[in-house]
């Protein structure tokens, strides 16, 4: 039985891969220091597979508990999930996300060398590619500046794996998430955050519930067809199973080259106000909105080209938006 760690575990896409991985019958290690993710996760996971991933509360920038875990764990592979993602945040707290988002890639990946293991898996993100004017974007475009302190610790975060795999003996695969929304089947995991949520679905489905007055529309005078950003969401149950196709081509040495790149989408975007409708539709409710200002950071328009990843992967998205806004809302 290969044992792989998931860093980030009893967050949002972490816990859904930990499923997926244990569903395959891998031993699973989860770190998380819980800065924005509860223990109860671990066991919602139990109850979802009848399995159990063993948890270590583990902050990753401290390295000496990092190389600790190791010294202790024989690790076939990492899916290294752990980070801070509020975009709108990273704007305003810069320093917070280039410490956390890096210091911690750079002290597990130093673990990593030190003990010679292979197979990492980085989560990425859509926003390294920054304004572009070409959709679908494919992992070939060149990458604009990010718009955000949060996307540009994922397009060095690229660069610090790239460039470590090039002078070591490992393989690596960054995933590039578009906009990953929904929650598993049982209700039982999904988006949890600690605190306010910012991302557009768990606003929706707070703002339904009460626990919020209205939603804001982060603008609609953007040159799209209804003024409102577009965006690429993607179910996180299908992100979750990509990660095992990643993994599994890293473990079976599929890999075609020691450092490569993949879009998870769709390959179809969607503005925020389709967004909306789609959850009045799913939900049978209105939803209370408000036109405002931008939001700083946001890119217009977002979608992927997902060919590489259906055709190297062996991995395609299946559920809809309405799946996405059917198990949102039964969270
Ligand atoms: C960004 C990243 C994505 C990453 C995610 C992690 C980009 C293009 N995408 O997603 O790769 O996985 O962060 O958090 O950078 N919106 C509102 N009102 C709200 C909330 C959101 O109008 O209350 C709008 C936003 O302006 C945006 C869209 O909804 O146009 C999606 O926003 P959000 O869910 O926060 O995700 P991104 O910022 O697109």
């Amino acid at each position: 039985m290969k044992s792989i760690l998931v860093t980030g575990g009893t967050g949002y896409i972490g816990s859904h891969t930990v499923v997926e991985l244990l569903n395959k019958n891998y031993k699973v290690h989860i770190i998380d220091n819980l800065s924005n993710s509860r223990i109860e996760v671990v066991d919602a996971i139990k109850k979802i597979t009848g399995a159990e991933p063993i948890f270590h509360q583990i902050d990753l920038c401290e390295k000496a508990d990092v190389k600790n875990f190791f010294a202790g764990n024989s690790i076939d592979a990492v899916i290294h999930f752990a980070a801070y993602k509020a975009v709108g945040e990273s704007v305003h707290r810069p320093l917070l996300y280039y410490r956390n988002n890096l210091v911690s890639l750079i002290n597990l990946l130093e673990v990593f060398e030190e003990y010679k293991l292979d197979n990492f898996i980085f989560s990425s993100s859509c926003s390294v590619y920054g304004e572009q004017t070409k959709m679908p974007i494919d992992e070939s475009a060149s990458l604009a500046k990010a718009e955000s302190p949060y996307g540009n610790t994922k397009q060095i975060g690229e660069q610090i794996l790239h460039d470590t795999i090039l002078a070591g003996h490992f393989s690596g695969i960054a995933l590039r998430y578009f906009n990953p929304a929904g929650a598993h089947e049982s209700a039982l995991i999904g988006e949890y955050p600690l605190h306010a949520p910012n991302n557009l679905v768990p606003v929706i489905t707070q703002t339904a519930i009460g626990k919020r007055e209205s939603l804001t529309v982060f603008g609609n005078d953007y040159d799209t067809p209804d003024g409102t950003c577009i965006r690429d969401f993607i179910h996180v149950v299908d992100l979750a199973k990509a990660h095992i196709a990643a993994v599994e081509r890293l473990l079976n040495k599929k890999n075609k080259s020691s450092y490569e790149i993949f879009n998870l989408g769709t390959g179809t975007g969607k503005t925020v106000l389709q967004v909306i409708q789609a959850f009045e539709k799913t939900s049978g409710t209105n939803l209370n909105y408000v036109i405002g200002p931008r939001r700083p950071g946001d890119v217009v328009r977002v979608w992927a080209d997902t060919k590489l990843a259906n055709n190297e992967l062996g991995w395609k998205a299946e559920l809809t938006l309405e799946d996405i806004m059917r198990t949102a809302w039964s969270l």
